[in-house]
């Protein structure tokens, strides 16, 4: 089955799918968006993400037109109409389409929603058992970056860099060599006192769905997890380097700009919370 969109109301197949010309989310990367797994024909992770569209709108001044409920009926009927079982809902909201190119937020405009799905194994992930690679990249984002804006060429930029290396990832590291995060997804470390360390919330990164899962499975498994900024020295040290994102859930790291971590294998810590992961995202599917 071909992707399935849904435009302002409507159902198009992917192909027959467009937004005007001069909608401000091309004119301006004026938007946010989300990416929800969906295993089973349910959906992943789904108040996490209800809740972080309905902060990122708020953030930008964009009165939600996809609230709870709506949001997931429409993500219901898309899985419906598409017969999607396994794969992800991409959604995107903009501020909409205007007649001219202002910068400020124009007057009397309704938000552009489009929303398509897509096929992909995600039950089986060969990254899980081999590991993946990445490559180290200056953040060169701005300081909203929890915002999930859907200006992300800086992200683009990292990504590409990092699989022209041959990596999967790219890891992403400001000036001080100070880690934020992954060019789409969140890292995390694991020590040699066994404590799983990550880098608070704040402005720096994107509050990931799956490291907010992922964090609160570890502690009600009364596994040490503290918050704080880490080095990429730190990473290179580390007894395992780990990745979580919504569609590869949980992946450990094996290497870092062709330098093998954690032994250059997937580590313990990275294997249970993958399957503790799994087993919650299933358990609270919708
Ligand atoms: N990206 N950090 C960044 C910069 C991201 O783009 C993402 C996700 C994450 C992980 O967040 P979550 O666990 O909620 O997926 C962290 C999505 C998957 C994307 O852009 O495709």
């Amino acid at each position: 089955m071909s992707s399935l969109c849904y435009i302002n109301g409507n159902f198009v197949p992917a192909e027959q799918a467009s937004i005007p010309a001069m909608d401000r989310g091309f004119l301006f990367g004026d938007g946010v968006y989300e990416v929800v797994a969906v295993m089973d024909g349910l959906l992943l992770e789904f108040e996490r993400h209800a809740a972080r569209l309905a902060r990122s709108l708020a953030e930008i001044g964009i009165a939600n037109p996809l609230p709870r409920e709506r949001l997931l009926e429409v993500c219901r009927e898309l899985i419906r109409r598409s017969a999607l079982r396994e794969g992800s809902i991409y959604l995107q909201i903009t501020r909409g389409a205007d007649t001219k190119r202002d910068f400020a937020f124009p007057k009397g405009v309704e938000p552009t929603v489009m929303m398509f799905t897509a096929e992909k194994v995600l039950s089986v992930n060969p990254l899980a058992d081999s590991g993946v690679r990445v490559a180290s990249v200056p953040d060169l984002r701005w300081a909203r970056r929890d915002i999930k804006s859907v200006s992300l060429l800086a992200q683009v930029l990292a990504k590409q860099a990092a699989q022209s290396s041959g990596a999967f990832e790219a890891l992403m590291v400001d000036a001080q060599g100070v880690v934020t995060e992954g060019s789409s997804s969140s890292a995390l470390l694991v020590n040699d006192a066994d404590e799983i360390v990550v880098r608070p919330l704040s402005n720096d990164i994107l509050p990931g769905c799956t490291r907010a899962a992922v964090l609160a499975l570890a502690a009600e498994r009364n596994m040490k997890v503290v918050e704080r900024t880490f080095t990429l020295q730190e990473c290179m040290q580390a007894r395992e380097v780990i990745l979580t994102s919504a569609l590869h859930f949980v992946l450990p790291v094996i290497a870092i700009d062709d330098q093998p971590v954690a032994g250059g294998k997937p580590g313990p810590v990275c294997a249970a919370l993958r399957t503790l992961y799994l087993r919650h995202a299933m358990a609270t599917a919708l």
